[in-house]
């Protein structure tokens, strides 16, 4: 097998980790964490999102975080966006790409951001012209393209479908959410293969929540079929609140335990990177389900 020799990890722990827990993070420790994260060697966080604050209480400081972290030259800090209201805090907090999202799954649109799926195409194409106008970089997130909580299996026409209208809109890379964890290594093949008939590797990540211990293994396979980015959170952290029985993405420290091991180069100070994910372990106060934490004996506190 020949594997690509660099990858690009993106870090989502701040967002997609930090909306789903209970405990609530001071802001300020969010900013000396993300700050901790810029130090390591990522080139790509996603600091929070511009929702509603009823929806994600977690992120409701979310100008404060954005606004309050140091921006180190080279890394991207991204932010999720809904609609035009989100977008215009996130533009006023200047970050430097806004993420877009949808699901192919109705029931899953529905419950998460309140409108079908034919009702927000129209919302986000808005957020990615003003977001493009604006000078920033969009990136759009598709969720249970492995299947749904509500619904089960979901087609991968489907998907496609969905994924064309997000490309028409102009973003500029596509991640692919198996928001539930529930996918394995040959469904992955299967979808996969058909997804890039239609679009190219260079332009999909892989967004893998690892509810069932498949993620390395799904991650694993994507490689083989040349994608080479992957969102991951800093210790498993999170879930997506609207998707029930959702747990973590995979850690990046345990992607980042692979590939070194592989060789592949993702230009991340595992070191670092465990030493930030044991200050937001001891802030939340749980322990984290990776395996590289886990196997390096960390203590809470
Ligand atoms: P809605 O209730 O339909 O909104 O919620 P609305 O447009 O009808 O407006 C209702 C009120 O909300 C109004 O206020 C708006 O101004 C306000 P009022 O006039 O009543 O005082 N409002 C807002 N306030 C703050 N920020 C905003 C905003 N927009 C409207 N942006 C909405 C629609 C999209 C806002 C809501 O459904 C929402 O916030 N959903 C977010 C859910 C969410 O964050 N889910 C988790 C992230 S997705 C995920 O985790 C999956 C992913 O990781 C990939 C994967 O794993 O698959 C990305
Ligand atoms: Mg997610």
């Amino acid at each position: 097998m020949k594997w690509p020799q660099t990858v690009v990890l993106k870090e989502v722990g701040p967002r997609d980790g930090l909306q789903n827990e209970k405990t609530c993070i001071a802001t300020e420790d969010k900013i000396a964490w993300i700050n901790q994260l810029s130090r390591t060697g990522l080139t790509y966080i996603e600091v929070t999102s511009f929702v509603h604050p009823q929806w994600i209480p977690a992120l409701a400081d979310a100008e404060a975080v954005a606004k309050g972290i140091e921006r180190v030259p080279g890394i991207t800090y991204g932010a999720l966006v809904p609609n035009q209201k989100g977008l215009a805090k996130a533009l006023a907090c200047d970050v430097d790409e806004v993420s877009i999202f949808i699901s192919a799954s109705e029931t899953h649109n529905r419950k998460n951001i309140n409108k079908s799926i034919s009702e927000s195409l129209p919302v986000l194409r808005d957020v990615a012209k003003e977001a493009l106008a604006a000078g920033k970089s969009v990136r759009g997130y598709l969720s249970t393209v492995f299947g749904c909580p509500y619904e089960g299996a979901v087609s991968t026409d489907q998907v496609i479908r969905v994924a064309a209208a997000l490309f028409d809109m102009g973003i500029g890379e596509l991640s692919l959410g198996d928001t539930i964890g529930v996918a394995n290594p040959a469904q992955v093949q299967r979808v996969l293969e058909r997804i890039l008939k239609h679009f190219p590797a260079e332009r999909i990540a892989l967004h893998f929540h690892d509810t069932r211990g498949m993620a390395l293994a799904n991650i694993l396979v994507s490689l083989e079929q040349g994608i080479t980015r992957f969102d991951a959170a800093l210790g498993g952290l999170g879930g997506c609140p609207y998707a029930p029985g959702a747990s973590g993405n995979v850690a990046t420290d345990d992607v980042v335990h692979m590939f070194n091991g592989m060789g592949i180069h993702t230009g991340i100070d595992q070191e670092k990177l465990l030493a930030a994910a044991r200050f937001i372990q001891s802030r939340l106060g749980r322990k984290l389900p990776s395996h590289t934490l886990c196997a390096a004996g960390e203590a809470i506190g």
